[in-house]
């Protein structure tokens, strides 16, 4: 084992991003940190070669890549199963994955025991967990079992039942101080990172402000210390309207359909195949239909 205090070679650790926030309150060129979802191979090895810093194999995979209508459905197995297809894709990002509904919802060990499962079979360098206060065992737990864990407050996709709905949380004084007691409960648990989903940017400010990890922010504000957005919703790969912070950098659903018209119109009309996208006999091989000619 080589010991370096730095990599050097461009690979993102955890203590890379917490180091980032603390330079980053002195130096105002500290880039903000960049974080996607992926659930499969292509995706993940293309944003990792583009210099995304986190690639997180979200429970959305269970609404946007398996038609699902919530994350809740989403199994371990299945997780586990993106997760894998996703590291095969990923070198230099940091590999985190989300635990699933149920999957650490019981007993503590059971849990800690389903987070080992995405380090030891999948090679995710840290896993993500929804909940604040209610989570500080658990994340302590993980964390003494050297697994780096993300946090994940405010809008939080597995309490939609909860929740009665996705909607903007924090709009209040009591919930907004709530959200502010949760963030601070993950960080005093050992959390290395927190994701703030659906609140107004206001409190994600002064959540950013009041604690020393970094924030990573989904519908929350500029002033998160970095952002996350679902790929599919960036890419206009999805069925239903984006939300508002979602913002589209590319319609690939388009470049999809017209190419699946375009394709099945020349299979159609014969132009496709041409003799070019052919393969041919050897010219000593009489071709069958000389063959049957001659008889
Ligand atoms: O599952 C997911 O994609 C997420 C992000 C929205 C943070 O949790």
């Amino acid at each position: 084992m080589r010991i370096v205090p730095n990599q050097g070679n461009g690979k993102i650790t955890v203590p890379d991003l917490m180091q980032r926030k603390s330079l980053a309150a002195a130096n105002s060129t500290i880039k903000k940190i960049t974080c996607l979802t992926a659930y499969d191979y292509p995706t993940a090895r293309l944003m990792d070669e583009a210099g995304v810093d986190i690639v997180l194999v979200g429970d959305s995979v269970a609404m946007v890549a398996l038609g699902h209508e919530s994350t809740l459905p989403l199994t371990l197995e299945e997780a586990l199963h993106h997760t894998k297809a996703v590291r095969r894709g990923v070198k230099r990002a940091l590999l985190v994955a989300d635990m699933p509904y149920g999957s650490y919802h019981g007993e503590i060990n059971e849990a800690v025991h389903n987070a080992m499962r995405f380090v030891k079979e999948a090679g995710v360098e840290a896993v993500k967990v929804e909940g604040g206060e209610r989570r500080l065992e658990l994340i302590a737990r993980l964390t003494e079992a050297e697994i780096p864990v993300m946090g994940h407050v405010g809008l939080t996709p597995q309490s939609v039942n909860a929740l009665g709905g996705y909607r903007v949380q924090g709009k209040t004084p009591g919930t907004a101080e709530q959200l502010l007691r949760d963030s601070r409960s993950v960080e005093a648990a050992g959390a290395f990172s927190i994701v703030l989903e659906a609140m107004p940017r206001e409190l994600a400010f002064e959540i950013t402000k009041a604690v020393h990890i970094p924030t990573i922010g989904i519908g929350a504000g500029p002033d998160c210390d970095g952002q996350v957005l679902v790929l599919h919703d960036m890419l206009g790969l999805t069925f239903q309207d984006a939300p508002k912070f979602a913002r589209r950098y590319a319609n690939v659903g388009e470049i999809i359909s017209n190419a699946v018209r375009e394709y099945c119109a020349d299979v159609q009309n014969g132009s496709f195949p041409t003799d070019a996208e052919s393969y041919h006999a050897p010219s000593n091989v009489k071709s069958r239909k000389t063959i049957s000619i001659e008889r």
